[in-house]
């Protein structure tokens, strides 16, 4: 087929608003929306139930042998992003994890599982799979800077620590999470800490990057900045 195909890419740390962004985008460009995030809480859901990872005891660092079988459920898992930007489901198996994989604890456990070498080669093969379907719509840590370093339009979306806290804590207050602010913002900053840090691919800006802080700005002014850089970036190209 020999339509042109679009790739837009969005890193940012978490609570950057890279996914509310990143689905209304999709859904003015009529493009496909990939939350790479969901595929690494997907592996780490798993491990977590096939008893890979344990959460009573300290989880870091992983030993070999837990890398090998996180690497082998990565490989092995058949991860399914299926819906519209705004009724997003994810299906590992066939089985519905779309309200399981956003509890906070496998929010951490996917920033542990990120960081194996393994289990990022399987993700991002099926990433670039997904990304050569259509124009995409991809939100991620690494995808402007491995996952896709030629996309079209990239982004770097960031916002304080406060900021990102407060979204993230109103999110799962609404998805009916107990939690407290300050909890929230512990792990906020634990996961910065691991997504920046990480050996293998992480988190930062990629030179062509945009980079947009969302502090003060909300979703649709976010939007509107971003769809004109598109198009600006696309009719120059
Ligand atoms: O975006 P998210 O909160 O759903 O991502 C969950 C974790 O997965 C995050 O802490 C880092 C990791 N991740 C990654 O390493 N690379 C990606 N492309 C997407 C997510």
């Amino acid at each position: 087929d020999h339509t042109p195909h679009i790739v837009i890419a969005i890193d940012g740390p978490a609570g950057a608003g890279k996914s509310t962004i990143g689905k209304l985008l999709a859904a003015r460009l009529g493009a496909l929306y990939i939350d790479t995030g969901a595929m690494y809480r997907t592996v780490a859901l798993k491990g977590f139930r096939l008893g890979v990872i344990r959460p009573d005891h300290p989880p870091e660092p992983l030993i070999p042998e837990q890398e090998a079988q996180l690497t082998q459920i990565a490989q092995a898992t058949e991860i399914t992003l299926a819906g519209d930007p705004f009724h997003l489901q994810v299906f590992a198996d066939r089985e519905d994890v779309s309200s399981d994989i956003r509890l906070p604890e496998v929010s951490r456990y996917a920033s542990i599982v990120s960081a194996v070498a393994g289990v990022r080669s399987a993700l991002v093969a099926q990433q670039r799979r997904m990304g050569a379907e259509g124009t995409v719509v991809m939100d991620g840590r690494d995808i402007g800077t491995h996952v896709f370093p030629d996309a079209d339009v990239k982004f770097f979306l960031d916002a304080s620590v406060e900021t990102r806290t407060e979204r993230r804590y109103n999110e799962q207050r609404a998805r009916g999470i107990e939690c407290t602010r300050e909890q929230t913002r512990l792990d906020v900053l634990e996961r910065d800490r691991r997504d920046y840090n990480r050996a293998v691919s992480p988190l930062r800006r990629a030179d062509d990057a945009i980079w947009l802080d969302t502090s003060t700005l909300s979703p649709e002014q976010v939007l509107e900045k971003m769809l004109s850089l598109i198009h600006h970036r696309l009719t120059l190209a």
